[in-house]
């Protein structure tokens, strides 16, 4: 791995409060949206590290791949979590009010790069307000639900993905002072 790829990796780690000197042991993450994709992935490193994982997924009858992971990692639970369905994270949240919550993981998304974009003028509005329920209202619900058990924790850190897309502003401006002819 070049150096500045394991920057990189190491950078990500410590964003995720992966490896910040705390024994991985006695702390505890919880990821939403484990099914597949980075959450999966996510899922896998922090069990590899010893972490206690509350990995959430929407249907975990049908989240095969990260049941076979739980089957092989004794420190991984699976729970079912849909982050727009505000009883089901006020009962998760209430199920584990006794356990202090390091690294609270809100992956849980739907990615529109991947489920498709719309052009403008044709707006499809219940798509949109999905994507808007799922991925702003339900991750601020989801922090909030579990503020206490994050503030009980010794690492306190609320981890949110984004993407290149969610810098669209600044990319502008940067893009405004960075034409070619200038
Ligand atoms: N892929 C990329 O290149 C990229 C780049 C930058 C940022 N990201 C961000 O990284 C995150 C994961 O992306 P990905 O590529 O791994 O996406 P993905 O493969 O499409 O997976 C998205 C996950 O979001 C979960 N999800 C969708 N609706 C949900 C809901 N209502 N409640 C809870 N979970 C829900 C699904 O979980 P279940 O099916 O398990 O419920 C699914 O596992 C997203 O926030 C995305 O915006 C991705």
């Amino acid at each position: 791995m070049s150096q500045s790829r394991t920057a990189l990796v190491a950078a990500a780690l410590l964003i995720l409060g992966i490896g910040n000197g705390v024994p991985a042991s006695a702390k505890t993450v919880l990821v939403t949206g484990s099914s597949q994709g980075h959450g999966l992935a996510f899922i896998n490193d922090y069990a590899e590290r010893g972490w206690t994982v509350i990995a959430t997924t929407r249907t975990p009858s049908t989240a095969t791949r990260l049941q076979t992971l739980a089957a092989n990692f004794p420190n991984v639970t699976v729970e079912e979590l849909d982050v727009t369905d505000f009883a089901e994270v006020d009962a998760l949240a209430d199920k584990y009010k006794d356990t202090p919550i390091d690294v609270l993981n809100l992956n849980g998304a739907i990615n529109t790069f991947r489920v498709g974009r719309n052009t403008h003028g044709e707006t499809d509005y219940p798509w949109l307000e999905q994507v808007l329920k799922t991925n702003i209202v339900g991750q601020l619900y989801v922090s909030e639900a579990f503020l206490e058990h994050i503030a009980a924790s010794d690492q306190k850190t609320i981890a949110v993905m984004s993407a290149v897309g969610g810098l669209n502003n600044e990319c502008s401006k940067r893009g405004s002072t960075v034409l070619p002819s200038q």
